[in-house]
């Protein structure tokens, strides 16, 4: 009884049941006062076309003749003198037609006047005109009509009105069964749907091709469940890949540590393992460092602090800070900056999304090779910061992937580089926090470029 389909048919049901029945009364009422009028209508005019006949020749034969005609009729004939003493009648006067001549008639005009109309209590209803001639009521002629015929043609239009009612009653029922059905059957289905979505049946189907509002839901649900299966994909392998990053460099630091714990080895060996276990565990401290830094944006509790800067500055600084390492790999620098270009950054954000994409650039380049970071204002308000290598390059299949976390192309050089597959998912929210956009081209051994996007108002 709890059941959408059950209220709304029961709340269309009484809505309709009492609009119907409004109309009904009301048709009802006017079409019985209509009858009613006529009958009585008919009754004055047949009294007064008698009362004419009369006021023509007053006379007994013509009294008769009126009274003889009438009592072929269903209504019944009475005509008196002035005081109302009877001079023919087309039935016997009984007691009820005789208290009825006797009521009191104040006003009368020569068009008659209707007595009696209580056709519900009484059993007639009268009229009565008055014969004049020459100026003076001479006396009455009195209409009656038994209310059974009234009452027979009330009878005859309530069983109409019932039978239509009847009708109008079961289209009403159908009609609101068809209607709740239309409605809730498919509200019913996405309920399931999403039931099994709880219990983690991602693989619901709907199958609804309807374009209203309904079917447009439903298809929200089926697209809901194949966002949330893919998420449940991608975290079970964002878990396995974690718990693999973390075990990794463990396991190097537990067979180094061995190692370097022996009594057996030189010193100058120890110091070399010692020195990997502290590599390694730095890695760990930084791989740490940034899974955290990307649950935190995914929490969206990474805040950006935007402030307007010149651009070429903060770059000018990285590239203070990365001169060592060039010079170290022998890679030279170019760098090309409009100076002018100011752009709403988090510098030190900024700063952490340059660094990635420079040390990307020089682990993936070979001695003597430059690398070349361009800022330019490439549309009116967008500015464009490019960092392009001559390195190895990123196959094309693997290109789309390179944004993913813990993603790298060559796992064992990668890893040899210290590299976690974190710098560029990494980089990637960082600039669409800001609104930008990063793209990567890449051909095999001739080099990559990324490209950052950014307005220049930010
Ligand atoms: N300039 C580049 N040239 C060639 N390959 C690149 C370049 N930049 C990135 N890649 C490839 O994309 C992968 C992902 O890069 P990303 O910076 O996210 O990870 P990483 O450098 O391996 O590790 P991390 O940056 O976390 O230390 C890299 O492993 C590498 O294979
Ligand atoms: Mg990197």
């Amino acid at each position: 009884m709890n059941k959408l389909s059950f209220k709304l048919g029961m709340f269309i049901f009484i809505f309709m049941i009492i609009v119907e029945a409004i109309l009904f009364f009301f048709l009802y009422k006017s079409l019985a006062d209509n009858r009613i009028e006529e009958v009585m209508d008919n009754l004055l005019s047949r009294g007064n076309s008698h009362r004419d006949v009369l006021e023509k020749r007053f006379d007994e034969s013509t009294l008769n003749h009126v009274a003889l005609m009438e009592s072929e009729a269903k209504t019944i004939v009475v005509i008196t003198d002035y005081e109302k003493s009877v001079l023919a009648k087309s039935e016997p006067v009984n007691e009820s037609l005789d208290s009825m001549i006797h009521s009191n008639i104040s006003e009368i005009t020569h068009k008659g006047l209707i007595l009696h109309d209580e056709w519900k209590e009484n059993k007639y209803v009268a009229t009565v005109s008055p014969i004049r001639i020459d100026g003076n009521v001479e006396g009455f002629v009195y209409m009656f009509a038994n209310t059974a015929i009234i009452k027979g043609v009330i009878k005859e239009l309530s069983n109409q009105f019932m039978l239509a009612g009847i009708i109008t009653l079961f289209l009403t029922v159908f009609a609101i069964f068809i209607l709740s059905h239309f409605i809730t059957r498919p509200l019913v289905r996405m309920k399931l749907a999403t039931e099994e979505l709880m219990k983690g049946n991602m693989k619901v189907s709907l199958g609804y091709k309807r374009s209203d509002e309904l079917g447009q839901l439903s298809n929200s649900i089926v697209i809901l469940a194949g966002d949330l299966e893919r998420l449940k994909e991608e975290r079970k392998e964002f878990l396995a890949s974690i718990s693999h990053e973390l075990r990794t460099p463990i396991t190097y630091i537990k067979g180094y540590a061995n190692i370097a714990s022996r009594e057996k080895i030189s010193d100058q060996e120890r110091e070399k393992y010692l020195r990997i276990l502290k590599e390694e565990s730095e890695h760990l401290t930084l791989l740490i460092k940034n899974l955290f830094e990307l649950a935190k944006m995914d929490q969206n509790q990474f805040v950006i602090y935007k402030e307007n800067v010149y651009i070429c500055e903060i770059i000018q600084k990285v590239k203070e800070k990365m001169t060592p390492i060039f010079k170290d790999k022998q890679i030279s620098f170019e760098l090309k900056c409009e100076p002018d270009l100011q752009v709403a950054v988090d510098s030190e954000r900024f700063h952490q999304v340059l660094i990635n994409l420079i040390d990307n650039a020089i682990n993936h380049s070979g001695e003597l090779s430059k690398v070349r970071l361009h800022v330019e204002q490439s549309k009116p308000g967008l500015i464009t910061i490019s960092i392009s290598d001559d390195g190895n390059g990123i196959p094309k299949e693997e290109l789309p992937f390179i944004f993913e976390r813990l993603y790298r192309v060559d796992k064992s050089r990668s890893r040899s580089l210290g590299g976690s597959g974190l710098g560029l998912s990494i980089v990637k929210e960082i600039i669409e926090k800001h609104g930008g956009q990063v793209h990567a081209e890449s051909n095999l051994e001739k080099g990559t470029t990324i490209s950052i996007e950014l307005q220049e108002d930010g």
